[in-house]
C-alpha cells in the first residue's frame, strides 16, 4: 500500500486545496485483485469502510482543511473476498498554504531606485529575533519579478526561476518553503534576492520590457510558530531595507553578470508597492528545479583566451563554475545549440545573449552559477579562466520543473531509441514553468499549437496533470468571450496578430482530454469546458455557408518540410482544409467533454455541429472516392484519424496516403498538423509497413535523419541542419522544439502497444504491433493504479509478449493474428506465432503515373 497522494502533489506543503482528493496504490502478488472498500485515516480520525472500488483521486473524506492546516493521512483497503483490510499505508503528511487572500499581511516591497533603465537586480532585507521554543517555521512567498530567499545566508527551498511564469495579469504562484531548520534563537536575517524575469525584463522577440509593471516587488510572510502557541510574522513592509548586491544585471534572455566584489553597501529603506491584482495561487504542479548535472565530454583550447566545451547533450539550463583566481578576474560564458566552423553558431538564437560573466573576488575557490536565467544550449565557450581549465570545474545544470518520470520506451533499433531519447530531452528542454516552443532563442513562449500536438507524448513521459492544469487555467484567464485562444500562454503582445488558428487553439477541446485520459482526472475539463466551448463556438462563426472556414489567417500544416525556409506556414496542405478538419475534430472532442460532465444537451449540439462540418469537409476537399483536395500526406492523415470520411472512401484514402509515402519514398511530408496523425493513419488503414518505413527512414526529411545528423533533442524543423552539416537559413531554426517528437506516442501505443482504454488506464489496451525489422520493444507507464508495462521479443517466427497489469485494472490483450483476450491484474505472458509483413522484400515502387 503507498501513502496517499494529494491531488497531484509531488511535495504536499503549501497546497491550495481545501478538500484534496486522495489516491493511492495497491503492491499484491495476488492476480485479478480488486479493490471493493477502502478507508481512510485523518488523524485519529476515520472514514470508516467506504465501499468503493476506486483508488484514484477519491473525495476528501474529512472536513474541509483551513488554512497552514497539517493533517497526517492514511489509507487501508479490502480486496474482493477478503474478511480483513490491509495493514494501513504509511502515512502521509499533508499542509496547506494561505487560502483566503485576507491572511497575507506583507505587502511588496521593492527598491526606491527610479533611474530609468536600470533594472539591476536587488537585495532586500530585515534582520528579526526569533525565541526560544520555535516548533515551525514557513515562509509564503512570491514576487513581481523572479526571486531567492535566503535564512542567515542559506537557501529556502531548493526550486529556481520562482514563481514561475504565470499569466501573471490574472494569476500568481506563491510558494510556500519550510525554513524551520534555518533559523536558531537569537538574532536572524532573511534576504531576498529579486530580479526582473518575466515580470519586467525585456523578452519576446520584440523585446518589450515592463510588460507587466515597472516595479519589482517582493512579497514575503514569515510565520514563526512557538511551541506556547504563540505565533510571531516577518512580513515584507516599509521595515525591510534593500541595496544593490553583486548581481549587475540578469535577464531570461541575455543572461547574468555577477561580480562577486560587489557587497551590499548603503542599504536604504525599501518602497512599499500597491498589491497584487492578480490572484495568488499555490501551484498545482512542481517547480522549475536543478534536476541533473552534465559534465563536459570534451573541452578545447580554441585560442588564447577561448575555452570550448561540449557536453554532449542539448539541454535547458546553465553553467555551474567553481574556480579560483584574482580578484577581477572576468570569465565569459556563451552558449548555443551548435557549431559552424568549430565555433558557436549563434544566428538561431537571433537577439538573446545567452551570455553570462562572472567576476572574482580573490578570496579563494568560488562556486557560481547564474540564479535567474537559464540557456538553450549543448555547447559553451569560455574566456578568461584563470590558467588551465580543469573539465571537473564546470558543470552544465539541467533545469526544468520537477516533473516525475512516468513512462519509458526501449527497442532494438539504436537509431529509433536515440529518437524517443532526443524526445525525452526536448520534454525536459521545454517544460520550463510554461510548456514552451524553444529554451534557447528570443521566444521560449508557451505556443499552444505546440503542447496540443505533443501533450500525448508528455502525459506518458512524465506526470504532467497537475503542471498542465494549472497552465489550462491561464488558457481559461487569457481567451476572450469570442473564444480567441492565444497562440501562446501567457500571452504577451507581440508583432504576431492574434487570430482564430486550427492546431494551436485547438488545445483547449484536446489537452484537457488528453489529461482526462491519462489520469483520470475529470478536472482539467471541468475546468476548461467552458473556454474549449468558446473557442468551438469561435470556430463556428467562421464557417461559410457551405460549412467549412474559407476565409481568415490560419498557420496551417505549420513547417511543412516543402515550406521555404522563409516561409513556414506554405504548406502544401489547404490550411482551410486542415482548419475545416480540426474543427469537425474539436466539436467532437468537445461533445464528449460534455458527455463526460453530464451536459447532455450541450453534448447533442455539439454532435450536430461535428456532423455538419464533417459533412461540409467531405462535399469541399474530398471526392465521392475518396481522394482528398490537397492530394498531401497530411489531408489524407486528418481526414482518417478524425474520422471525416464515408466507410468507402476511406479505403481508398488510405491507400492512396500509403501511395504517396512511397512515392516520396519514405520520406515525411507533414508539418505540424499532419505529423502526430500519419502514422495512426497508416496503421488505421492497413499499411503497418508503410508507417514503419516512415518512422525508420533515415533520408531528409524524416525522424532519424537528425538522429544520424547527430541530434540529441527533436529539432524544430525537419532540416534544422542541413545534409552538408549547414545550419538551415531560416530565421526560425531552433534545434530543442518537442512539437516533431509527438510521435513518441505512436512508439508507445503501436510499436510497444501499451494505451489506455478507459479513463486512467484503469482499462488498458494492450495492442503491439511489430514491424519494421524491430526483434524488441518495451514501454512501461506509471499509471494512476501503478506501473504497467508491455514487453516484446521476437525469436524465429514466434513473438514472445510479457504484459503487467496493475492491480485493481484490466486489460485488453490483442496480439498480430489473435482474438483478444481480456485479462486481469498481474504479469501474463504470451507467445504467438508471428511473421510481420515488414519482413517481406520491399516492395518495388508503384509507376509514377506523373512522369
Ligand atoms: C514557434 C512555434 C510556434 C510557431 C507558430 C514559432 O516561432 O517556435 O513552435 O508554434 O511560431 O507561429
Amino acid at each position: 500500500m503507498s501513502a496517499p497522494r494529494f491531488e497531484h502533489h509531488t511535495r504536499p506543503l503549501g497546497i491550495g486545496e481545501r478538500t484534496p482528493r486522495l489516491s493511492w496504490q495497491v503492491t499484491t502478488e495476488r492476480p485479478g485483485w480488486r479493490q471493493t472498500a477502502y478507508e481512510i485515516g485523518i488523524g485519529a480520525w476515520t472514514s470508516g469502510p467506504v465501499t468503493s472500488a476506486d483508488s484514484v483521486l477519491v473525495p476528501w473524506p474529512g472536513p474541509a482543511l483551513t488554512s497552514r492546516e497539517r493533517a497526517e493521512v492514511r489509507v487501508r483497503v479490502w480486496g474482493e473476498g477478503d474478511a480483513e483490510p490491509s495493514a494501513w499505508s504509511e502515512p502521509a503528511t499533508v499542509e496547506t498554504g494561505l487560502l483566503d487572500a485576507g491572511e497575507w499581511t506583507a505587502a511588496f516591497v521593492g527598491a526606491t531606485d527610479d533611474t530609468p533603465g536600470d533594472r539591476r537586480p536587488v537585495l532586500l532585507r530585515r534582520d528579526f529575533t526569533v525565541r526560544d521554543g520555535l516548533l515551525r517555521a514557513r515562509v509564503y512567498a512570491t514576487a513581481h519579478g523572479l526571486y531567492e530567499l535566503e535564512l542567515n545566508g542559506a537557501r529556502a527551498g531548493d526550486d529556481a526561476l520562482a514563481p514561475g511564469w504565470t499569466s501573471y495579469h490574472h494569476r500568481l504562484h506563491y510558494q510556500t518553503y519550510d525554513v524551520t531548520g534555518l533559523l536558531r534563537p537569537g538574532p536572524n536575517t532573511i534576504t531576498g534576492w529579486l530580479a526582473d524575469g518575466w515580470w519586467r525584463g525585456e523578452y519576446g522577440w520584440n523585446r518589450i520590457g515592463e510588460r507587466y509593471g515597472a516595479d519589482t516587488g517582493l512579497l514575503a510572510q514569515l510565520e514563526l510558530h512557538y511551541g506556547d502557541g504563540t505565533t510571531e510574522r516577518v512580513v515584507t513592509d516599509g521595515s525591510w531595507t534593500w541595496a544593490h548586491g553583486p548581481i549587475l544585471r540578469s535577464s531570461i534572455y541575455d543572461g547574468e553578470h555577477h561580480d562577486a566584489r560587489v557587497t551590499p553597501a548603503g542599504r536604504q529603506p525599501v518602497r512599499v508597492l500597491p498589491p497584487a491584482t492578480a490572484e495568488l495561487i499555490a501551484p498545482a504542479g512542481p517547480p522549475v528545479r536543478r534536476i541533473e548535472t552534465l559534465a563536459p565530454v570534451t573541452v578545447t583550447r580554441v585560442d588564447d583566451d577561448t575555452h570550448l566545451l561540449d557536453f554532449g547533450q542539448n539541454l535547458a539550463g546553465r553553467l555551474r563554475l567553481t574556480v579560483d583566481g584574482p580578484a577581477g578576474t572576468r570569465i565569459g560564458l556563451r552558449h548555443a545549440e551548435v557549431l559552424e566552423n568549430g565555433r558557436l553558431c549563434t544566428r538561431p538564437i537571433r537577439t538573446a545573449a545567452a551570455n553570462d560573466v562572472y567576476i572574482l573576488d580573490g578570496t579563494g575557490t568560488s562556486t557560481w552559477e547564474p540564479r535567474f536565467t537559464y540557456h538553450g544550449f549543448r555547447y559553451a565557450e569560455i574566456t578568461g579562466w584563470p590558467g588551465d581549465l580543469d573539465p571537473a570545474r564546470v558543470a552544465a545544470v539541467v533545469c526544468h520543473d520537477d516533473l516525475t518520470p512516468a513512462g519509458g520506451f526501449t527497442c532494438s533499433d539504436p537509431l529509433l531509441q536515440r529518437l524517443h531519447d532526443n524526445v525525452r530531452w526536448s520534454m525536459r528542454g521545454n517544460f520550463v514553468s510554461v510548456p514552451t516552443d524553444c529554451p534557447q532563442r528570443d521566444e521560449r513562449l508557451g505556443w499552444t499549437g505546440d503542447l496540443q500536438v505533443f501533450a500525448p507524448t508528455a502525459a506518458f513521459l512524465y506526470d504532467v496533470t497537475g503542471g498542465l492544469t494549472d497552465w489550462l487555467a491561464d488558457v481559461a484567464a487569457e481567451t476572450g468571450d469570442d473564444g480567441l485562444v492565444p497562440l501562446y500562454v501567457p500571452h504577451i503582445p507581440t508583432t504576431f496578430p492574434q487570430f482564430h488558428c486550427a492546431v494551436w487553439g485547438d488545445v483547449t477541446t484536446v489537452v484537457p482530454l488528453v489529461l482526462h485520459d491519462r489520469s483520470g482526472d475529470t478536472r482539467p475539463v471541468t475546468g476548461g469546458y467552458e473556454t474549449a466551448r468558446a473557442w468551438v463556438e469561435g470556430c463556428r462563426r467562421l464557417l461559410d455557408d457551405r460549412d467549412v472556414i474559407s476565409h481568415g489567417l490560419q498557420l496551417g500544416d505549420w513547417l511543412d518540410p516543402a515550406a521555404p525556409p522563409d516561409r513556414p506556414q506554405q504548406a502544401r496542405t489547404d490550411p482551410y482544409l486542415v482548419a475545416t478538419a480540426y474543427l469537425a475534430h474539436s466539436a467532437r472532442l468537445l461533445a464528449r467533454q460534455a458527455t463526460l460532465i453530464g451536459k447532455t444537451d450541450d453534448a447533442t449540439v455539439h454532435t450536430e455541429l461535428a456532423h455538419r462540418v464533417t459533412a461540409g469537409f467531405r462535399r469541399e476537399f474530398v471526392t465521392a472516392s475518396g481522394r482528398c483536395a490537397s492530394d498531401t500526406q497530411t489531408a489524407y492523415a486528418l481526414a482518417l484519424c478524425f474520422d471525416l470520411l464515408l466507410p468507402g472512401q476511406r479505403a481508398h484514402a488510405g491507400e492512396r496516403l500509403a501511395q504517396l509515402v512511397r512515392e516520396a519514398e519514405f520520406r515525411i511530408g507533414t508539418g505540424f498538423a499532419g505529423t502526430p496523425l500519419i502514422l495512426d493513419a497508416l496503421t488505421a488503414t492497413g499499411h503497418l509497413e508503410e508507417a514503419y518505413r516512415l518512422l525508420l527512414s533515415t533520408d531528409c526529411p524524416s525522424w532519424l535523419y537528425p538522429v544520424t545528423m547527430g541530434a540529441t533533442t527533436i529539432w524544430e524543423r525537419w532540416d534544422s541542419m542541413l545534409p552538408d552539416g549547414t545550419i538551415n537559413p531560416g530565421d526560425m531554426t531552433s534545434f530543442n522544439h518537442y512539437a516533431l517528437g509527438a510521435v513518441a506516442d505512436w512508439l508507445h501505443r503501436t510499436v510497444a502497444g501499451l494505451a489506455p482504454a478507459a479513463a486512467g488506464y484503469r482499462s488498458l489496451r494492450i495492442a503491439p504491433q511489430p514491424g519494421g525489422g524491430l526483434t524488441r520493444a518495451s514501454a512501461w507507464h506509471l499509471t494512476p493504479y501503478g506501473k504497467a508495462s508491455v514487453t516484446w521479443r521476437r525469436e524465429g517466427a514466434t513473438l514472445h509478449v510479457e504484459v503487467t497489469v496493475p492491480p485493481g485494472c484490466d486489460a485488453d490483450v490483442a496480439l498480430p493474428g489473435q482474438t483478444s483476450v481480456t485479462v486481469g491484474s498481474g504479469e501474463h505472458t504470451f507467445a504467438v506465432p508471428f511473421r510481420p509483413a515488414g519482413d517481406d522484400p520491399i516492395r518495388p515502387l508503384p509507376p509514377r503515373e506523373h512522369f
